[in-house]
């Protein structure tokens, strides 16, 4: 089956989510901080993630602007850093997080052969447009779709349903890449063609389906699409 859809995460995929503490971490003043960044940046996101999942399966949903403060006043706690001014900051650096350098001539790339583009996020609509914007790369992208419209995050089903009731494609038409073994995993279950970008070199998340495709970083997804 031909692509003619290529999705995106958002978080950790198009946009550096470390790039909020390792930025503070480099600002004057904040010497404290230039051992502690990383593990900072790896609670927040980790808490982050936890928080999202366990309001799924409480049915407490909140929207994720809230969980990304959770899970950092959670990390700072955990790290000694609880300062106020510190906390702002880190929550200021998140609405404008850099995307990662090769992602504008990807999503040019992907355009140019005429596929449809689109971010599906957990992010609430004010806060990927906001890294849309940021990072400039608005103008390739036809769509951002944010879990909000059904109001229950990822891996719920009716998050990638999304997909087809904005495009009207079928799953396998659909090319969903991202940074999370776990939601590309999900994904390949709920019948996208995956690819899981791991720039880390993290194990196989040992869930029921896996992604089809793992990649070092995105310079080549519009060749993987193309097939
Ligand atoms: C997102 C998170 C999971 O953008 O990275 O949906």
């Amino acid at each position: 089956m031909t692509i003619t859809t290529c999705v995106f995460d958002a978080y950790g995929t198009l946009f550096d989510v470390a790039a909020a503490a390792r930025l503070a971490a480099a600002e004057p003043g904040r010497e404290e901080m230039a051992a502690s960044w990383p593990k900072l940046a790896e609670d927040w996101r980790r808490k982050q993630l936890e928080y999202t999942w366990l309001r799924a399966v409480m049915d407490r949903h909140t929207d994720f602007w809230t969980v990304t403060q959770d899970g950092l006043d959670w990390a700072l706690e955990a790290a000694g850093l609880a300062d106020p001014e510190l906390r702002e900051r880190l929550l200021a650096l998140y609405w404008e997080l850099p995307a990662y350098p090769e992602v504008p001539a990807m999503l040019a790339a992907l355009k140019s052969k005429g596929l449809a583009t689109a971010i599906l996020s957990n992010g609430s609509p004010e806060m990927l447009a906001g890294a849309v914007a940021s990072a400039g790369i608005g103008a390739f992208l036809d769509d951002t779709l944010s879990v909000e419209s059904v109001g229950v995050f990822k891996p719920d089903a009716r998050v990638y349903r999304l997909v087809a009731a904005r495009f009207g494609r079928t799953a396998e038409e659909v090319l969903f890449v991202s940074s999370n073994g776990w939601d590309a995993a999900a994904a390949s279950g709920f019948g996208f063609r995956t690819a899981w970008v791991n720039r880390s070199g993290q194990p196989m998340d040992r869930l029921p389906a896996r992604p089809h495709h793992v990649l070092p970083d995105l310079t080549t997804i519009p060749d993987i699409a193309r097939k």
